[in-house]
């Protein structure tokens, strides 16, 4: 039985005068994910993955389907006990210092005092925020509204956590410490869901991911097998002289990126050791051969043109 347990959602949003502007944010959205892992939803935005997250949160109800979180029904709110959640766009009452959002997050959650008082100050730490516990947050930049964000979400410790991006407003040092945290939620067999429209973002630390389009979902899977480009090759060598590099261009399929490193297309290993063979006899070292991969963003952007397409021509 996977965690969770997402079964055919449909949600329509009715809204403005007598509620008749309706917005489809998701569409006939099915999934499974499993425990222990880092799930990440991407989309653009407008794509329903906040909705998505509402609904697997009771806090949005769908039009049509169903959800379960540990077999449950996600209208039962026992359940919640064991989720944490960083909203979107969150905020907390600018006259609370960082310790005391953390004391009141962790009260509203229905735990006693006693049992998260000292999670307080090891969740601060965590995050990087122990120094400003006493500073108003009303004074805290995005970065650190975010951090604790992200502690609040945990102060409960949830078996399972929502993010809905985290590391929006974060700066490249912050974004790596928040990784680094995720990774280590799951180290402890946590499972992780986390939103976002920044691509690179889940690409390193996501073990599997959905992309959401308009309500549709357009793809579901291990990262690595989404990303994966079959045959290309990309070489490391010793410089390759003009003359050589012209050969190679004409006998080989190459793309010369410099003159140290060049991308073949083998079809299969055969193919791959006969290039090899091919710059050994001509006194060429080879430093490194790695397998491309497309980028997530590459791969996402096809995807979306693809959809648009499609319905361009009606299907
Ligand atoms: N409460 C609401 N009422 C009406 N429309 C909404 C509401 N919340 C979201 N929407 C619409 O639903 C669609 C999906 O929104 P959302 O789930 O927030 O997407 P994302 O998180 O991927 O950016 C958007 O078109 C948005 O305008
Ligand atoms: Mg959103």
């Amino acid at each position: 039985m996977a965690l969770i347990e997402i079964n055919k959602l449909t949600k329509e949003y009715s809204s403005g005068i007598f509620k008749r502007r309706k917005v489809l944010a998701l569409s006939d959205v099915s999934l499974n994910i499993e425990a222990g892992n880092i799930f990440g939803l991407l989309g653009p935005n407008g794509a329903g993955k906040t909705t998505l997250v509402k609904v697997l949160l009771g806090i949005a109800f769908p039009t049509k389907g169903a959800a379960k979180i540990f077999g449950k029904n996600v209208k039962n709110h026992r359940i919640k006990k064991q989720i944490g959640y960083l909203p979107e766009n969150h905020r907390y009452p600018g006259y609370l210092n960082g310790e005391e959002v953390l004391n009141y997050f962790g009260l509203l959650s229905g735990m006693k005092y006693k049992d998260f008082k000292d999670r307080i100050d090891e969740l601060l730490s965590l995050v990087g925020l122990e120094k400003w516990k006493k500073m108003k947050i009303g004074k805290y930049s995005k970065g650190m509204m975010q951090r604790l964000g992200l502690a609040q979400s945990i102060i409960n410790n949830p078996e399972i956590v929502f993010l809905d991006e985290p590391t929006d407003g974060v700066d490249p040092i912050g974004r790596k410490e928040i990784r680094d945290i995720l990774l280590d939620l799951k180290n402890k067999g946590k499972t992780v869901f986390l939103n976002s429209h920044l691509l690179s973002e889940i690409e390193l630390v996501c073990d599997r991911v959905a992309i959401l389009n308009k309500g549709f979902m357009i793809k579901e899977g291990n990262i690595n097998d989404i990303t994966a480009v079959s045959d290309r090759y990309s070489f490391l060598t010793s410089d390759i002289g003009d003359d050589f590099i012209n050969k190679l261009l004409l006998n080989y399929n190459a793309v010369i990126r410099s003159k140290n490193n060049i991308i073949f297309e083998a079809e299969n290993i055969e193919k791959l050791n006969l290039i090899i063979d091919y710059l050994r006899k001509e006194n060429i070292f080879i430093h490194g051969i790695n397998r491309e991969k497309d980028t997530l963003e590459n791969m996402f952007i096809n995807l979306i043109e693809q959809q648009k397409q499609q319905h361009l021509n009606g299907n």
